[in-house]
């Protein structure tokens, strides 16, 4: 892509262009078992330092976004088969519709990968949709499939993980 795209960490001067993105994508994430904006986690971005997000900047407009969870809950955490380690998880990743397809959300993920090895992380994790074909293909690149999953509501996953190399 012929444009220059910055990527940094998204601090609480964002707050509002970051949940502006979310709610003006929101009927562009028509398949709400692939993706379904977890507010919750947006709001623990900006008030509980629980999460960091990065995003990624066309001319300073916030174009894309995605998050690290530095306390990441499930049972399949225990089963990740890794004792004592450090876990964190990559979560709610998107992308400006018109911008899709660029090398965007890889970019972020690198990005959030250096801030995991930073916070002394030894592994991370990511769960997606197996027909989620644009996100498969972004983990693929960095991740390798543990185990299939279920969420909430029955919804499938594939459970992924990295192990940091520091
Ligand atoms: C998933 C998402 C973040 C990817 O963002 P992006 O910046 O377009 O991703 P990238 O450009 O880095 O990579 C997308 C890859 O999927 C491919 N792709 C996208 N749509 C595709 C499709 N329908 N069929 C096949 N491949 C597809 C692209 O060609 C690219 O592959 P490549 O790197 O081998 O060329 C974006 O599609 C999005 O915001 N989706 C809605 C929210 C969502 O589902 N989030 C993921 C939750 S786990």
């Amino acid at each position: 892509m012929g444009i220059n795209i910055d990527y940094r960490e998204i601090y609480k001067n964002e707050e509002i262009n970051y949940r502006n993105l979310l709610s003006s994508l929101e009927k562009s994430f028509h398949r709400k078992d692939f993706f379904f904006p977890d507010i919750v986690l947006v709001d623990s971005v900006f008030t509980e330092g629980f999460a960091k997000s990065v995003g990624a900047f066309h001319d300073n407009i916030l174009i894309g976004i995605t998050t690290l969870v530095l306390k990441p809950e499930g049972s399949y955490i225990k089963e990740i088969g890794e004792n004592n380690k450090k876990i964190c998880e990559v979560r709610n990743g998107f992308v400006d519709l018109k911008y899709r397809g660029n090398g965007i959300a890889y970019e972020i993920m690198k990005e959030l990968l250096k801030l995991a090895c930073n916070y002394e992380f030894d592994i991370v994790i990511v769960k997606v949709h197996p027909e989620n074909i644009a996100a498969v293909k972004v983990v693929e690149k960095e991740f390798v499939a543990v185990k299939n999953i279920y969420v909430a509501d029955n919804i499938p996953r594939t459970l992924y993980k990295k192990i940091i190399v520091k």
